[in-house]
């Protein structure tokens, strides 16, 4: 009814789309996550959930990561973030295939469960199965007093707000920020980052947010390239490193609420099957922003090139090398190479929005999908 229709006008807040609203929100969702946690200019990072288990955590021979959907891209970017911060081995998992198997776990895991909803049933279960072995379970949710909120042994939320549209973005980016301070504070209390780098990396953390705020200044760049490709039958994204959950997560995004199929890969792996489908009817989205793997990827983008696909790149500020080989490029502002996903991923959600627009599609509740999936 018309009521209805008024409320939601001013839920959306002068935007067309929840999912709109909420990518916008992006700059103050992490801020919101990061405010009284990170205090750089004091050196200082302190998640309370963590207090009481820090113990656990720095001591643990091995950290599982266990979500579903979105949650799992975030679970993999902590990964790379643990692995490389504090140096303890991270095994990333679906919680449904975790649960239905038979995993070796025990007393000395620190097991994180991811979920914006905290209602999620296969991560729900998984968490039962993980405590009944005796590991210690944190949560990372963003709804507060939620059903796996409640299971967990501890947790620190995402503090992202509600998230309406049933495609995740800012609790995915909220979910990294959390994550990316626990990796900060075990490296730290491990002895395995420096304090200078410590320091260091604070200090380029509580810049992202403005660094967010000038990403979203693509958006009308992103929506002219989107009418461009909105009818592509298939996309391709690639990424590698910290860019490789993000290149899935792009994907996901763009199958959700596009209905385009989309796949996402570690551009290393395009070789080895990707590469067969090429031709000047397939968009590739690389990213290839200034990090470790950037020459490799370079590489990735000529070969994609050689065979006429359409290249969209995310690349670094003022990257001049990609620019001359890509059909277009996105420019994200430069930051730590740790950090980078949380750039990257920004401009894919908004080219996702727009081809969803485009195709008449409905953004925030596409078909057949479910924001929290309860059953199992
Ligand atoms: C559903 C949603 C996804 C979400 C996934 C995990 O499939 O549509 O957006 O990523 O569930 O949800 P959770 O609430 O556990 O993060």
């Amino acid at each position: 009814n018309k009521l209805e229709m008024e409320l939601e006008a001013i839920e959306k807040g002068g935007y067309e789309h929840f999912m709109l609203k909420e990518i916008y929100e992006q700059p103050r969702s992490i801020a919101d996550c990061m405010r009284g946690r990170l205090d750089a200019k004091n050196g200082r990072l302190v998640l309370g959930g963590l207090r009481d288990y820090m113990n656990k955590f720095q001591n643990a021979d091995r950290i599982i990561i266990t979500a579903c959907g979105t949650s799992w891209h975030a679970g993999l970017v902590a990964e790379y973030l643990f692995e490389e911060f504090a140096r303890i081995p991270v095994e990333v998992e679906y919680a449904s295939e975790f649960r239905y198997r038979n995993p070796v776990v025990n007393e000395k895991d620190f097991v994180i469960a991811i979920s914006q909803s905290g209602e999620t049933a296969d991560t729900l279960a998984a968490i039962e199965l993980a405590k009944s072995k005796g590991a210690t379970i944190f949560g990372v949710c963003n709804v507060v007093g939620s059903s796996i909120a409640r299971a967990t042994h501890a947790g620190s939320y995402t503090h992202a707000g509600p998230e309406i549209g049933v495609a995740s973005t800012k609790a995915f980016t909220a979910q990294i920020s959390v994550l990316t301070m626990m990796a900060l504070m075990l490296g730290y209390q491990r002895g395995t980052l420096t304090e200078s780098k410590y320091v260091q990396l604070l200090n380029e953390l509580e810049k992202i947010p403005s660094k967010v705020e000038e990403t979203l200044q693509m958006n009308p760049h992103i929506e002219e390239i989107s009418a461009e490709y909105k009818d592509a039958r298939n996309f391709l994204y690639l990424g590698r490193g910290y860019n490789f959950p993000v290149a899935l997560e792009g994907a996901l995004k763009l199958k959700e609420i596009s209905y385009i199929h989309a796949e996402g890969y570690p551009a290393a792996e395009m070789k080895h099957g990707p590469i067969a489908l090429i031709d000047e009817e397939m968009p590739v989205v690389f990213i290839a922003t200034k990090d470790n793997s950037y020459e490799k990827v370079v590489s990735n983008i000529q070969e994609v090139k050689a065979r006429k696909g359409k290249i969209i790149a995310v690349v670094t500020e003022g990257d001049t090398t990609v620019k001359s080989m890509a059909d277009h490029v996105l420019e994200i502002p430069d930051t730590a190479e740790a950090f980078v996903p949380l750039l990257s991923v920004i401009p894919l959600q908004i080219l996702s929005y727009h081809i969803a627009v485009m195709r008449g599609c409905n953004v925030d509740q596409p078909r057949n999908l479910a924001k929290s999936v309860t059953v199992e």
